[in-house]
């Protein structure tokens, strides 16, 4: 059984993080999706103005239906040191010096890394934006 690991924030789950875990389980037979613990985006990430807890964002991520099992992580190399799985299924987008060294780790393993295109014109930046319209 081929395991896929997907990682990020989804903050306001859209369209654009249910085209990646549709496109990322299509790689294997199990999908993982870590998701970030807030503490940690707000600490890295802080003009990200998170609308959802970390409980929040694995629920919806969870209600997903390619999405096999939910994890928290605090940064991307740690998780992806830790976990058992064969794929790593990455956004264009996460290349962060956490993410480089998660990269690093990933080929030491020998876990195949996959880039995915970004679904365009949607954002949690962007939805955040909307509703502030
Ligand atoms: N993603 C995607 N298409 C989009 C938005 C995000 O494929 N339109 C992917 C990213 O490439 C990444 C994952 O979703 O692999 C998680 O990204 P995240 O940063 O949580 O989502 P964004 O909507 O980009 O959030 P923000 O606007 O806060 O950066």
């Amino acid at each position: 059984m081929k395991k896929v690991l997907t990682i990020g924030v989804f903050d306001l789950l859209h369209m654009g993080h249910v085209e990646l875990f549709r496109k990322a389980k299509a790689l294997g037979d199990y999908l993982i999706v870590a998701v970030q613990n807030s503490e940690m985006v707000e600490k890295y990430k802080p003009g990200a103005h998170l609308v959802c807890s970390t409980e929040e964002r694995c629920y919806m991520v969870g209600a997903i239906r390619w999405v096999d099992e939910v994890v928290t992580y605090n940064s991307s190399d740690e998780i992806v040191g830790l976990l058992d799985f064969d794929i790593l299924a990455k956004g264009p987008d996460q290349n962060n010096e956490a993410f480089q060294r998660a990269l690093k780790i990933a080929e030491e393993r020998g876990i195949e890394v996959v880039t995915l295109p970004r679904t365009e014109g949607i954002s949690s930046t962007d939805l955040k934006s909307r509703v502030a319209k």
